[in-house]
């Protein structure tokens, strides 16, 4: 846990007083006292301040912010400030500047602007790091390290064409294996130097977004490129725990986010922290299962929420206001689902540069009569009342669904069968069931222990990595239920097809054959006929996406298609296998057959809903720790909504009451529930 420190949900953020001017700073102080404050993530970008040429290093302005942290008793997450290099560095030092995928040489600007592959930019950031971490190690404020700042992007530049060799060289070991794995007898292209391979940018194999001549190639490079970010951060990371072993260390991810496999990064990270930014219209399933997928990097163990908005963005299209009440249901949101902190971006708003119309729990105005504080100032008295009640809790799901950045890659590489098939979306449909029948669930890895599930469920499990068909048979085998859909068991972990027909090596635990795969158009779709009525599922429900023509090899066909040359062919189906049960779900159904089928499911396997009896628009959310039982019920609805608890007596740990039986929730309102 890494509260200890400072035992309640941490709460405050990005704090950046080397904007301002001094007479501001007691303002700050004071203001932050008044919205409860307690942890400011200071130096994120300030690189620049820290070196101001190649051999000066000064500290001056930090010291004080960090004596000035710790006097008003402000705890600090402490960023090492390498998410974007100073201007000098890139002018003497060009290696530091990335080579875009158009092949265009980076100038000075922006930020996330180093290539990972620079010798220059290694060595410094590692060495401030160091230096950072030797100057505070003893400082009373520190209580957590923040690694450089949302690491992503790609560069193609020399230096990471070379490193790429490198990296591939102790991949393949030999360039016949590489060859074969890239199957480059396909168009005449036989490597036979090292020297040969280039990266995969617009001016070789690829064009426009994620399309690419060999999936191969552009896969591998996705995994370098993630790799050779994570290079950078472990880099910074050893230089770090040199000094303060105890002291976590993170940096903060950003939820669905493609470029980086975010399960590699985990390993590799104390504590996982990341950026929550839905805009208005983003389904708050979807931000529950991002926060859910965050929780499971690290196999169910808290996260940090280190960045939200109090109140609107900047870099969206239409940056809508958070409504009254929302940033203190979606801070709760994120409690719910594992965060142990709650931090925003940023206390205060700058006056310059593009986000000056980002919102802060200081506006521009200066004071602390504005909406936007007042809801801060309650969420800071509340959590404050929280204590540590809730800390280092976890979700007793016994749900989950798989998650695979390289999966996603691979899919999204893919040249057919459709353009539509987006991975994350086919896994939020089937999430997005569960969230509605009020199951909890876990977004795991294809790392992750099965064991502790009854219900396993891997959407679009395209990629099979190596062992994974053989984890899932024994997971099976011994009683659990497994479901996967359309589009799977296609490749291994290097796009290669697995021969023998689809789906692969998971063709023994499905009981299936996947002769073809029709693609639809977007107008366009077929049905799901059920055989006979099963559970809450009868009739027929509409299906679309695409459409794998299957065979029954010892399966049970539950329904089948309804339309087109392959009417009467199965579209789902159940296979007994050892004490368990693997059903194949063929084309991509509508969301009340994913319902129906999901809570079927559920039903067999006793695993029941977290409230039987809440309107839609009312989310569930568990948080489990020893023999204590948080229950979270959360109104996302504007208007109040009425919700059956039962008739166990549950005391709320926001109002301090004692409820049973029906409760009113007021819109946009908040109940955590704790068993009596
Ligand atoms: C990101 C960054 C912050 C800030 C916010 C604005 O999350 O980490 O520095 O730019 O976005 O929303
Ligand atoms: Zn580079």
């Amino acid at each position: 846990m890494i509260n200890t420190k400072l035992p309640k949900i941490w709460y405050g953020g990005d704090y950046n007083p080397e904007q301002w001017e001094p007479a501001i700073w007691s303002e700050d102080e004071r203001m932050f006292q008044l919205a409860g404050v307690d942890v400011a993530t200071l130096n994120v970008f300030s690189w620049a301040l820290n070196q101001p040429s190649e051999d000066v290093y000064d500290f001056s302005w930090l010291d004080e912010q960090m004596d000035r942290m710790s006097r008003t008793g402000v705890y600090v997450c402490l960023a090492t400030s390498t998410g974007a290099h100073p201007a000098w560095m890139a002018k003497r030092h060009p290696d530091v500047l990335r080579v875009d995928r158009m092949g265009r040489k980076r100038a000075f600007g922006g930020r996330h602007n180093s290539c990972p592959n620079s010798p220059t930019y290694r060595q410094y950031s590692t060495r401030l790091a160091g230096k950072l971490a030797e100057r505070y190690k003893d400082h009373p404020a520190l209580v957590i390290w923040h690694i450089s700042n949302e690491y992503g992007g790609y560069c193609y530049c020399d230096n990471c064409a070379a490193a790429f060799r490198v990296w591939l060289k102790e991949r393949y070991k030999t360039l016949d294996a590489l060859n074969r794995a890239w199957n480059t007898r396909f168009w005449g292209h036989t490597f036979y130097d090292w020297d040969e391979i280039v990266p995969p940018s617009e001016l070789s194999e690829e064009w426009g977004h994620n399309r690419t001549n060999f999936q191969g190639i552009s896969l591998d490079y996705r995994r370098f490129m993630s790799n050779s970010l994570l290079e950078c951060y472990k880099l910074e990371y050893e230089a770090i725990k040199e000094f303060t072993p105890d002291i976590p260390v993170t940096t903060n991810l950003m939820g669905l986010y493609p470029e980086l496999d975010y399960f590699e990064w985990a390993k590799y990270m104390d504590v996982v922290s990341w950026d929550n930014y839905p805009s208005l219209d983003t389904p708050v399933s979807l931000t529950a299962m991002t926060h859910d997928l965050m929780r499971g990097l690290k196999h169910g163990q808290p996260f940090m929420l280190m960045e939200q908005t109090p109140s609107q963005q900047n870099w969206q299209a239409y940056n809508s206001l958070k409504r009254p009440g929302v940033m203190r249901l979606w801070s709760y949101q994120a409690v719910a689902r594992g965060a142990d902190t709650v931090m925003f971006f940023q206390l205060r708003r700058s006056i310059g540069a593009c986000e000056k119309y980002h919102g802060a729990l200081i506006e521009h105005v200066g004071h602390e009569h504005t909406r936007v504080f007042r809801e801060c100032a309650q969420l800071g008295k509340e959590l404050q009342g929280l204590a540590d009640s809730i800390l280092d809790s976890r979700s007793g799901a016994r749900v989950a669904i798989v998650y695979d950045w390289e999966n996603r890659w691979a899919i999204e590489l893919s040249s057919g069968p459709t353009v539509a098939l987006d991975y994350v979306k086919e896994v939020h449909k089937y999430y997005d069931a569960l969230f509605k029948l009020n199951i909890a669930v876990d977004m795991i890895g294809v790392d992750a222990d099965l064991s502790p599930y009854d219900l396993v469920i891997a959407p679009v499990l395209y990629m099979v990595k190596p062992g994974y068909a053989g984890r899932i048979e024994e997971f099976v085998e011994g009683g659990g239920t497994f479901v996967t859909t359309f589009f799977s068991g296609i490749v291994n972990e290097n796009d290669l097809v697995a021969t023998g027909g689809y789906p692969g090596e998971l063709r023994k635990v499905t009981g299936i054959w996947a002769e073809e795969i029709d693609a639809l158009f977007p107008d366009q779709s077929n049905r799901m006929e059920m055989r006979q009525a099963w559970g809450e599922l009868e009739g027929s429900y509409s299906c679309g996406l695409l459409c794998d023509l299957i065979h029954a090899e010892g399966a049970e066909v539950l329904a089948e298609y309804g339309e087109d040359f392959y009417k009467g062919m199965p579209v789902l189906t159940r296979n007994r296998y050892g004490q368990g049960t693997a059903y194949y779900v063929a084309s991509s159904p509508e969301a009340a057959f994913l319902e129906g089928f999901l809570s079927n499911l559920c039903q067999d396997k006793e695993i029941a809903p977290l409230l039987a009896d809440v309107p839609r628009g009312v989310e569930t959310a568990l948080r489990v720790k020893g023999e204590s039982r948080y229950l979270f019920v959360l109104n996302h609805l504007a208007d109040e909504a009425q919700i059956q608890i039962g008739n166990q007596v549950m005391r709320d740990l926001l109002s301090g009451e004692q409820i049973k039986g029906q409760v009113s929730l007021p819109g946009r309102g908040v109940l955590i529930l704790e068993s009596m």
